[in-house]
């Protein structure tokens, strides 16, 4: 059964993108892989640059007859096979890849969806989710900014999460503002995760902000999960910290997943490829133990 894994942090701008495109691209070299762009802001879906890949009129008569909005219709919706996007002509990847498959946001109209819906409404990825979670070996949901109808629905969708924390001050008091939202949630619904990952990301080593963040992360941040009275029950791992780096949005630049990027045009930049696949291996781990 596949694990469905969110990244989250009710905080823009902090790497939660850039985590779940590099994650599930990562994943899917030898697994199957679902990526659900569940933003209205669409920053994922404009990343993928479907209509360069895809028929024009193929892409908007996918986007139209199987948009996510018919999640809160309560009908289902079959995900896009983007796995070929990603091989040349002789059908050769530069990084491997089994399987990848995407969900498209087709913008703020699954917010005015999801508000408009009534009773019951946020379980309906969830239920969605449960109907072809079992095709996949992982779900990666690529998660809004903001407390908010969608927003429950991915954490009630969710059999993990990976909460994103960007190494900068002012970072810890809003991580701390999410926990008590997601300590909601969770005890509203009797809701648990198999497991939460911490993600610290952007980090630069030179920066004395960055390096008093992330000691804080490391001790009184993951510390203090355990006091909540849901989330303290569940099973929590600090991950690696990703650093502050420009082939991150170099490789988004010109719409390629990192590492195909750094395989194909970057090869200095190999040690982000090994941090992602450690990273990879621990939520693996993790989720293989937290199951059986
Ligand atoms: N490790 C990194 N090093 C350098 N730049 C990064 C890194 N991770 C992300 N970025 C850049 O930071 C910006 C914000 O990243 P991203 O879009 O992933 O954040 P987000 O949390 O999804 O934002 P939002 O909340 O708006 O959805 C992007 O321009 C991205 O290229
Ligand atoms: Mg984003």
């Amino acid at each position: 059964m596949g694990s469905v894994i969110s990244i989250v942090n009710q905080k823009g701008g902090v790497g939660k993108t850039t985590t779940a495109q590099a994650l599930a691209r990562e994943f899917a070299k030898t697994n199957k892989v679902l990526l659900i762009d569940f933003d209205g802001q669409a920053t994922l879906t404009e990343l993928m640059d479907l209509s360069n890949h895809f028929d024009n009129e193929f892409i908007k008569e996918y986007m139209s007859t199987e948009s996510i909005v018919k999640i809160f219709e309560r009908e289902s919706i079959e995900p896009l096979d983007i796995t070929g996007i990603l091989k040349d002509e002789n059908g050769k990847s530069i990084v491997a890849i089994n399987e990848l498959h995407f969900i498209p946001s087709p913008g703020n109209t699954i917010v005015a969806a999801a508000e408009g819906v009534s009773g019951g409404k946020d379980m309906l990825l969830n239920k969605y989710l449960q109907k072809v979670k079992d095709d996949y070996d992982f779900v990666i949901i690529d998660a809004l900014p903001s407390v908010s109808t969608l927003f429950r629905n991915v954490l009630l969708a969710s059999d993990a999460l990976i909460v994103a924390i960007q190494t900068k001050t002012n970072a810890i008091a809003g991580a701390n503002g999410f926990l008590q939202v997601l300590n909601d949630v969770l005890e509203d619904y009797d809701k648990t995760y198999k497991h939460i990952f911490i993600l610290p990301t952007m980090y630069n080593k030179q920066r004395r902000d960055d390096k008093e963040t992330l000691a804080e992360i490391m001790g009184s941040y993951m510390t203090s999960l355990k006091t909540y009275s849901s989330i303290g029950k569940i099973p929590t791992t600090l991950l690696e910290e990703i650093p502050d780096r420009t082939v991150f949005s170099n490789a988004q630049s010109v719409r390629y997943f990192l590492q195909d990027y750094i395989e194909g045009f970057d090869t200095g930049k190999r040690d982000i490829l090994l941090l992602l696949e450690n990273i990879s291996k621990v939520i693996t781990n993790k989720l293989e133990v937290g199951s059986k």
